[in-house]
């Protein structure tokens, strides 16, 4: 960052539509608009529920999804390769770092090194360590690489935060062993044979308690999708 800092606070969507370089994702339903943006020569990217979608989506979901994702980054502050919150301009939208990256989804026949599941791990488990989980590395376009060829995250508006609710510290464990899961699911998918028996193993097991976490999580979530997209101008 330079001496001055840019007034990320003060961000308008009017000047995020200025400063534009390019749209990252479009809002469509319950998901927010993502666009990386440059200020005075800085780099951000906005993560905003207040385009397209019902005041349900903006002052409801919105406000609690931009809340949960700022209080997770904050939380991870410092893990290297995770973006760090430069403002909340609105209740319902959060600028972050740009990390200089390519989701792995983006890759194509390219292969990753075992050095970039092991760096994946440690950062999960760094995560992890404090009192939380991500929620949601399963959308593996959560899961980027840098030119480095190093893994960064981003995305933690799922994340279970301990002390957040008194469920947190109930599903804690499962988003996590679930976290774990979705390394594998990406070495499956990019480089299978890294897996181990153990991550095999790790792939076809899911506890009782888990899968009715998933089913409950569906079932709330389906509703809120509904509410989020309807009377929504799509952009
Ligand atoms: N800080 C960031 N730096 C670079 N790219 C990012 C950053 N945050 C998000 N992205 C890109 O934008 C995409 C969508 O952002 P994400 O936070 O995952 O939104 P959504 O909740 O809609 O999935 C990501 O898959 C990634 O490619
Ligand atoms: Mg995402």
């Amino acid at each position: 960052m330079s001496a001055v800092e840019p007034h990320w606070e003060r961000l308008t969507p009017a000047d995020v539509d200025d400063l534009t370089v390019e749209v990252l994702r479009r809002a469509w339903r319950a998901r927010p608009e993502v666009r990386h943006i440059r200020l005075q020569g800085e780099e951000a990217v906005v993560k905003d529920y207040g385009r397209g979608g019902s005041f349900f989506k903006r002052w409801i979901l919105g406000t609690f999804l931009a809340r949960r994702e700022a209080t997770a980054l904050r939380r991870a502050e410092g893990i290297p390769n995770i973006p760090r919150v430069l403002a909340t301009p609105q209740p319902w939208s959060i600028v972050i770092e740009y990390v200089e990256s390519t989701p792995v989804t983006a890759l194509r026949n390219q292969e990753l090194a075992p050095e970039f599941f092991e760096a994946l791990s440690r950062m999960v488990e760094c995560i992890h360590q404090r009192g939380m989980a991500h929620g949601d590395l399963e959308k593996l376009d959560n899961v980027l690489v840098t030119p480095e060829g190093e893994p960064a995250l981003v995305d933690f508006a799922a994340a279970i935060i301990a002390g957040a609710n008194p469920l947190a510290a109930l599903a804690l464990p499962y988003i996590r062993e679930n976290d774990r899961r979705a390394i594998c699911k990406l070495k499956q998918k990019f480089a299978p044979e890294l897996l181990t028996d153990d991550e095999r193993e790790r792939l076809q097991r899911r506890s009782t308690a888990e899968v009715w976490f998933r089913r409950v999580r569906k079932y709330i979530r389906r509703p809120v999708k509904t509410l989020a997209g309807v009377n929504g101008d799509r952009d």
